[in-house]
């Protein structure tokens, strides 16, 4: 069980605003804050390259600690400044060929799909867009019935940036295997806060980033390359780190997933994800995740008695990331009253879910994403504010 004075204790600014932009960038404990200032100082009175030396056991924590929430092995995880990059560096491993297909659905994170829509323009790579059901789950049938002797690859989103509702990803796993297909997964918004177990998940690209759910520092993020079924796949790119040079004409790619590293990297950053997955692994990731959701149920059901308002998310696979909109009020309104009042949110633009937010609810919308530090009385004062704006 979670100790809510203990995690609030430790997120300082809990006393003075209600945070609920976890989906955009989370408190980190501060712990997390403290081992990123303190190699700061280090790298300030030693050196940089000597602070590293002397962090060497600080660096590998990271590998440790989120190869054990991942249940994976340590050399399965790369250090990324940033889930995009992770996603692109595999995405492109992938060396599609012109009419190669990939197929997607319509939650893909923007990022993703302007990557595919390059790879498509660039290439000749078709891409092939799943769109989900009325309750915004997306239908491991409809992947099914998508698949063609082109098909190469399978991307989907675990949970959306501008959508709460948890996929099925496990479901669409066993799919892409059993058709050869390589699956990669988006787990940005769902790592954190939702148990991943890659000994069951058959995927083979994960990526995540640091700022999010899992409360490290910006600027951070990872990706996880299975070993078995990623071994063969070169990176886009190769420096000294990912590669060693074996011969004036020769190099030789590393084996594991350090093949998708970059040599430099901001080590303080790695130091304090390290911490801050530390800290989630002391916690539990089904303590979380049961917290994290009974907060979002309690949201959900206390904004449906607000006249005017509706909430997106309509599946029962509820995360934190609870959407709404408010007749005859924009969001971004919605979303600066909040603020001015102490309470942090996000919108969700149309302009960046050109798939489901422009096309099908044709507005922005507000996003309240709440992460297990939060209280219920957070929640309640979130709807007062809200009813009263
Ligand atoms: C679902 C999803 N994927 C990827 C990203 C991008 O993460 P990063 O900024 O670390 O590249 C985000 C960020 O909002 C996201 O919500």
């Amino acid at each position: 069980m979670i100790s809510l004075a203990q995690v609030r204790a430790d997120t300082p600014a809990c006393e003075h605003l209600i945070h609920f932009n976890n989906a955009g960038c989370a408190l980190s404990p501060a712990a997390v804050t403290t081992a990123v200032t303190n190699h700061l100082r280090l790298e300030q009175e030693l050196g940089g390259y000597e602070a590293a030396n002397e962090a060497e056991r600080d660096i590998a924590a990271f590998y440790t600690e989120l190869a054990k929430m991942l249940h994976c092995d340590e050399t399965e995880v790369a250090f990324m400044e940033s889930a995009t990059r992770a996603w692109q560096s595999a995405l492109l491993s992938l060396d599609l060929q012109p009419g190669d297909q990939v197929l997607t659905a319509d939650n893909e994170y923007a990022s993703n799909y302007l990557s595919l829509l390059y790879l498509s323009r660039k290439h000749g790579v078709e891409l092939i867009t799943v769109p989900s059901d009325n309750d915004g789950l997306i239908d491991s049938q409809r992947i099914a019935d998508s698949i063609t002797a082109k098909t190469r690859a399978v991307a989907l989103t675990h949970v959306a940036s501008q959508r709460g509702d948890i996929q099925a990803i496990a479901e669409v796993g066993d799919l892409a295997r059993e058709h050869g297909l390589i699956f990669l997964v988006d787990a940005c918004q769902s790592v954190g806060q939702i148990e991943l177990n890659l000994k069951q998940l058959k995927c083979d690209f994960l990526c995540g980033t640091g700022r999010k759910y899992l409360r490290g520092p910006r600027g951070t993020g990872f990706l996880y390359a299975n070993r078995d079924t990623t071994q063969s796949l070169a990176p886009p790119v190769v420096d000294l780190h990912s590669a060693t040079w074996a011969s004036p004409a020769d190099f030789e790619i590393k084996a594991g997933a350090i093949r998708f590293e970059s040599w430099e990297r901001n080590v303080a950053g790695v130091i304090g994800f390290g911490k801050a997955l530390q800290y989630a692994n002391s916690l539990g990731m089904e303590s979380i995740q049961t917290r994290i959701r009974l907060l979002a149920e309690s949201l959900n059901r206390k904004l449906q008695s607000i006249d005017g308002v509706e909430v997106h998310e309509r599946s029962a696979h509820l995360s934190g990331i609870v959407t709404l909109s408010r007749v005859n009020t924009e969001a971004e309104t919605l979303w600066e009253n909040l603020q001015a009042l102490g309470v942090n949110t996000s919108v969700a633009k149309r302009q960046n879910a050109r798939l489901d937010l422009d096309s099908v609810l044709k507005r922005d919308v507000l996003r309240a994403s709440l992460h297990y530090y939060n209280s219920e009385a957070e929640v309640s004062r979130f709807i007062d504010l809200l009813a009263a704006s």
